[in-house]
């Protein structure tokens, strides 16, 4: 589904000198994989996410999504592809503010044909799978917890059933336990949806509930291992 070959990526700064963020990154995600991308702050994770995510094109190497060239690909096709494929999570996670939780969850699927009640039923339906009650609908998105801000921004990502779920830590300004609660869920996506789950971070607690661990560090792979028994 994922195939990374020989990937790098170079920056430009304000000085115009050349900054290369990726070396060389080459791995396949299989559909269904629940994987975490692991790094220290600067290594890469979010620049390889912005590709992973067909948000940014590498500067060499190929990157096929579901069997197609990202690179061959023009910025309608791209929007395209995004839609139809991923769901994204970022960190700054941007919910609207002072509009209700259902219509923030509603957003990817008004530039869709979607008539406006199936909108809001099909945004029903992804709150109740991140466990958000129906007396939080209505809610503004600043009258909520972060942990719950963090499940609406997951419900969002899951509106136009995407095949692949990136999630560029999610869990970041979480404490240990409503991160737990935010894990739980991207976990039952995975084993009862059959979601692949791609999880970027820097907390190996939160990296070990995925069932593979890629670590960058500098912009290269320095390991990718599959877990044989779960911490959890
Ligand atoms: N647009 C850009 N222009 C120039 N350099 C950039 C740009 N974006 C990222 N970089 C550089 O590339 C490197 C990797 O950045 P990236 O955002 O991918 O790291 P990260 O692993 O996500 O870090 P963090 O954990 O802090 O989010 C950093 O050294 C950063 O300064
Ligand atoms: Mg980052």
């Amino acid at each position: 589904m994922i195939k990374l070959s020989d990937v790098s990526k170079t920056y430009n700064d304000d000085f115009g000198e050349p900054y290369t963020a990726l070396h060389n990154i080459t791995f396949e995600i299989k559909e269904g994989e629940f994987v975490a991308i692991m790094g220290p702050s600067g290594s890469g994770k979010s620049t390889l996410m912005n590709i992973l995510g067909a948000l940014d094109t590498p500067t060499s190497g190929s990157y096929f999504l579901d069997n197609k060239n990202v690179a061959s690909l023009t910025d309608e096709e791209l929007t395209l592809i995004r839609r139809h494929n991923i769901g994204f999570v970022f960190q700054s996670f941007n919910l609207l503010p002072r509009t209700s939780v259902l219509y923030n969850v509603t957003l990817p699927l008004l530039y869709s044909e979607v008539e406006e009640e199936e909108r809001k039923k099909i945004a029903k339906h992804a709150l109740e799978s991140v466990d958000l009650p129906e007396q939080y609908h209505r809610h503004l998105s600043n009258q909520l917890s972060g942990g719950q801000i963090q499940r609406v921004a997951i419900a969002r990502a899951l509106v136009n059933n995407p095949k692949i779920i990136l999630a560029d830590e999610p869990t970041g300004n979480l404490d240990s336990k409503t991160g737990a609660l935010v894990l739980d869920t991207f976990k039952r996506l995975h084993k009862d949806e059959g979601r692949t789950i791609i999880l970027i971070t820097h907390d190996k607690t939160v990296a070990s509930h995925a069932d593979r661990l890629i670590v960058i560090k500098d912009g290269t792979i320095v390991e990718d291992s599959v877990k044989k028994y779960h911490a959890i």
